[in-house]
This record gives structure tokens, sequence and C-alpha cells, in this order.
């Protein structure tokens, strides 16, 4: 997704603090970039289309300017080219922008007519033409911004330059993510905190329809005319979370950190008798029905949770994908409770489902891995996972993050109601005390998943089979390689391939069967055999050992045999570790995929 980056300062450092902040943002994904800096007074703007390195390589960094901004544009409106390229400028204004003005076709006709030409197909530059044509009949740059709240439809974070005001940043905020970042003689703004977290913690996040003045001493945030007292945030987490630490990718750091992650989650919950689980999590076992929302990798996560949830605490729960749910007819209960899952909390899609939910009165939960986001300030309650920053934009520690949360939440109301008994409390326990060594032991395997991308990696097709819990996970495998390796591929239900699929099996053709969930492992095994009688190649990856037949099979990953609710965590590793290898094998760019956005804030 698009990435701003904003300055106002002293120390004449300004272009180099924009290239440095849009370095740390390229993890959104974009494919394109720009600057707009002050300098003697004039405004000079400088874009380019492709890669950050190629706006670097016609710019002098040490050029001195003490205001400008910042970004990395992901297209939407129009192509990806240097035209489109942010930041734009009309008349005295330079804008950079987050998000897709809904009415802007309207508005654009309606400057047209007023004399405004336009270069771009963006709808940014229409913002440009009407800020300036609103800063005409009224010098007050602040009301002119107000009435643009008024204005506009859809969603923006903005940076804006005027050049009347060399020493003077603005910002507005709607339904886009925006911050600004405070220090001593300088102050910064932000779609995200890795763009400023090297230089300072200390923040404050806008809300919607926020907008702020900003020189290099002072901050002033406005709220339909009147200035707001705002609290100034810091930042949890430190650069070295923004760092490699010696790992050839973000990717496979996060893969690696998933340990940590699960007892970061888990502990402050798991107390020896539960009682903490109980005590820090509401009461969710009034609930007759529940159900989740998400989208991608979160929407995978909660297909798990409606495992565990529907097992264990035996209320019926319902998973839509997002996209979907908010177009679709609504049969929402009264007194179902919506769980809405997001790592970045920013997901426009997700946001705009929880308000449905909202709106029709339901209880909802968020559970959201970046503090303070949209989705976590919307939703009624929030449970925050503890993955940490994610960068690379395939998800991986903080999916498995959202699954952990789930099972807790399974647990939780199991307990509460007491369907879980004593023993069975103590061997999920005992399971999840070994569960981070059981991940390591996994994570060692790496020659294993590297022979199994070499397997694959001529082929063009990689089927994903499994049966409930285990057909949840076949869909994260299959979306990982694709999304990293771009390798064609496609999970099934294990049982379904018989109804039309299995036509697609050929001689090699690489089938990952999967099959941890004992209630279904005879099954499946019966449609992996099915496949292998056609030729197929199949990795299996098992948690069961005691199969006499071993000819179903080509390769086999063993995954440590722990209880279901944990089980998902242990799985998942191998099938990670595969799209990682195959990506590598195939010299994708494995932390930043094409065309891939790490927070989807648009439709
Ligand atoms: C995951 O690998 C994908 N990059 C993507 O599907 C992601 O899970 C999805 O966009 C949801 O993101 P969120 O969790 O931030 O809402």
């Amino acid at each position: 997704m698009c990435g701003i980056v904003g300055y106002v300062g002293n120390q004449g450092n300004c272009v180099r603090v924009l290239i440095d902040g849009l370095k740390r943002l390229e993890y959104r994904g974009y494919d394109s970039a720009g600057i707009a800096y002050f300098n003697d007074g004039k405004v000079n703007l400088v874009k380019e289309s492709g890669k950050l390195e190629n706006l670097s390589n016609v710019i002098d960094v040490e050029k001195k300017s003490n205001l400008g901004i910042g970004h990395t544009r992901w297209a939407t409106h129009g192509k990806a080219d240097k035209c489109n390229a942010h930041p734009h400028k009309i008349g005295k204004f330079t804008i950079v922008h987050n998000g897709i003005i809904e009415n802007y076709n309207v508005l654009k006709n309606k400057l047209i007519e007023k004399g405004y030409n336009f270069s771009s197909e963006t709808d940014t530059e229409v913002i440009c033409a009407l800020l300036d044509y609103l800063y005409k009949t009224d010098k007050d740059i602040l009301k002119c911004i107000r009435k643009l709240n008024e204005i506009l439809d859809g969603s923006y974070a903005l940076g804006i330059m005027c050049d009347d005001n060399p020493d003077e940043l603005y910002a507005v905020k709607k339904n886009s993510p925006l911050i600004i970042g405070i220090n001593d003689g300088e102050n910064y703004i932000a779609s995200d905190v890795p763009a400023i977290l090297d230089k300072t913690k200390k923040h404050i996040v806008l809300e919607d329809k926020d907008y702020a003045k900003i020189t290099k001493d002072t901050v002033n945030v406005y709220h339909d005319g009147k200035e707001k007292r705002v609290d100034v945030k810091s930042f949890e987490f430190d650069a070295s979370s923004i760092d490699k630490q010696g790992y050839d990718h973000f990717m496979l750091k996060e893969i690696h950190e998933q340990p940590d992650v699960f007892k970061k989650t888990t502990n402050p919950y798991l107390s020896e008798d539960l009682d903490g689980l109980i005590e820090k999590m509401p009461d969710f076992s009034k609930y007759s029905k529940i159900r989740i929302i998400a989208c991608g990798s979160a929407t995978h996560a909660g297909l798990i949770g409606k495992q565990m949830i529907e097992r264990y605490a035996n209320v019926e729960t319902l998973v839509d994908t997002a996209s979907e749910f908010r177009y679709n007819k609504q049969f929402l209960n009264d007194d179902e409770l919506v769980i809405v899952v997001s790592q970045s909390g920013e997901t426009a899609d997700t946001l705009e489902a929880l308000k449905i939910a909202k709106k029709n009165g339901n209880d909802t939960l968020g559970i959201i891995n970046e503090k303070g986001s949209s989705i976590a300030r919307e939703a009624k309650i929030v449970l925050y996972t503890e993955a940490g920053k994610e960068i690379a934009v395939a998800t991986t520690k903080a999916y498995s993050a959202q699954v952990a949360m789930l099972s807790l939440i399974a647990l939780n109301i199991s307990y509460s109601k007491n369907l879980v008994n004593k023993k069975e409390i103590a061997e999920i326990l005992k399971d999840a005390k070994s569960l981070p060594t059981h991940m390591e032991e996994l994570l060692q395997n790496e020659e294993v998943y590297k022979e199994i991308a070499n397997q694959i990696k001529e082929y063009n097709d990689v089927f994903f089979i499994g049966r409930s819990l285990d057909y949840a996970l076949a869909m994260e495998g299959s979306l990982k390689l694709k999304e990293i390796s771009y390798t064609h591929s496609e999970a099934y239900a294990a049982g379904e391939l018989k109804h039309g699929t299995i036509s697609l099996i050929e001689e090699g053709t690489p089938v990952v069967a999967i099959v941890t969930d004992d209630n279904v492992a005879s099954k499946t095994i019966s449609n992996i055999k099915e496949v292998k009688s056609r030729g197929a190649n199949v990795i299996y990856i098992t948690n069961r050992n005691d199969e006499e037949d071993q000819t179903f099979y080509d390769s086999k990953i063993m995954v440590p045999k722990v209880n279901d609710l944990f089980s998902p965590l242990l799985t998942v590793i191998p099938l990670q570790m595969i799209a990682y290898e195959l990506a590598k094998l195939k010299g994708c760019n494995i932390d930043k995929p094409k065309n891939l956005a790490k927070s989807v804030t648009v439709e």
C-alpha cells in the first residue's frame, strides 16, 4: 500500500529524511515514488516510476531543505507511471495521498469547468486543484482543509505543502492511517511507524477528519474547526524490529520469531489453572453464534478458529471474507459476536465489515496486531496479538498469533461452560509449554524444505489438500506459495477432488497433503491414494506415525503430535518454509512480492 512521509525541521536535511523514510516504507508495496521539498522558498518536485532507487538516482540527498513530503505509490487510479506518481502539484498546493476519493470524478469535472487542467489520471491531483480553488476564495488554509473534509468522500491520508507557507506542513486523515512524529526542533508525518522509528518514538495518532498544522516546533491538531487536545504516545517497539538481524529476509526472520510470538501472545492467559484466561478475557460464553470476518491469511486463521470454537466451545461459528460480507445480504443475529481479525488493523474491507456489524448493534471483537490501528479503535473489544512489527508482506508470525488467539478464545468459552475437564486442561497446558520447542525443531528442518522446493520448482501448478482443520491450513499454504513464489497453486478440500479437480492430476503433479486432524485422517488418506494412483508427487505433512502403508506418499514431513488446539501452529511451519525456499530458488522478491501491499487500505 502507498506510503507517506513528511518532515519539517531546521537541520536542512529534509531530502535525506524523506528518502530514508520512504526506504523504510518499501515493504508496504509500491510501483512509483516521489518527493517535494522547499529549497530557497521554491517547491522542488521529483518523481520516478519503479523502485525507490530510480528516484534516489536522480536526487541530491544533500540538497538543503527544511520542509518536504514523500510518497511511495501503489496504483489505484491510473497506471503505475511517473505522471501518476505523487506528489502532485496544482496552483499553490503540493500533496501526497493514501486512499481513494470516491467522488473524484464529479469534483474533477466541476474543476475543469472552473478552468483547471489535469495531467494525471489520479484522484490525488483533484484534491490539489480543489484545495487551490478553495484557497483562492479564502486564504485561511485550515479553513480550506476543513472544507476538504466536508467535500471529499472516501479515504485519505494527506501530506500538504502550500507555496505561501514554506515553514508549515499540513496533514489530514480519514479512513487511512496517518501519524505525526514529535521531536526537538523537527516533526514528521508518516503513514506507518517504520518511516520515522529511527527518529523518534513520540507520536500522535490522527483520528478520522482530524487535520493538523505542523512546524518545526509546534503541532496543532484540529477537528471541525476547533483545536483538540491530543495524547502524545510512544511506540512500544524499537528500530531492531525493522532490521533483518542476520536473516536473508524479513519473512525468514519472522517465521523464526513464531516460538517467541506464541509465548508472548499466550502466556498472559495460560496460568496454571486457566483462571488467567477467564480474568483477562471478556465473557464470550453468552453468545449463541460467532461470526469471524477477515481478509486473506486472516480469513484462513478464522477458519481454524471456527474449528476450534465449534469443537471446544460448541458454538456455531461462521467465517466470512470481508469483501464479500460487506455486499451480501446481512443475516446478523443481535446476540451474535462478530470477531474481526487483522494484523495491520487497517484493511479497508475488514474495517467496513466491522462498521456494518456495529451499526447492526452486534458486539464486536478485534484480534489485532497493530496497536492503536483504525480497526482497534473501532472495535468494542480488542485482544492484541503480540507478534511485533511484521515487515514481510506475506504474513507468518502475525497469522500464527491470530490462530493462537482464536484457540485461546475457544478454550476460554469451553472452560467457562465447563466443557473441558481438568485432565484435558493439564494436557493443553503441557502442550502449550512444549509448543515453542516443537516449533524450533521444525524450523531446523531447512534441508527438507529445500529438497521439496527443488522437487516442485519446475511445476506450474501445485495442489494443497486436506479436510477440516487441514483444509484451512492447505489454504494458507497455497496462498503463501502463490504470493511469494508466483507459482500457481490451489487448496482443495480433499473430499472434493473427485468432483472435478482430480482431472488435473498428472504424472509428477505436486500435491501437498495435510493429515493432522484425527477426525478425518483415514478419509483424507483415501483421497491421497486417489491422487497418488494418478501419478501425483505426494508431499505428506502429518503428525501420524502409524500408517502401515507407506506407498501413498513420496515425501513425508513429520509434525510433533500435540493437542489439536495448537497443532495448526506446528503444521503451518513446513508450509511457510516450503513457500519460502521455493521463492528463494526462483529468485523472487520474497519480502516485497510484486503487486502486493502489506496493508490493503483500499477496496
Ligand atoms: C498474507 O500473506 C497476505 N499478505 C494478505 O492476505 C493479508 O493476510 C490480508 O491482506 C489481511 O491483512 P490484515 O491481517 O492486515 O487485515
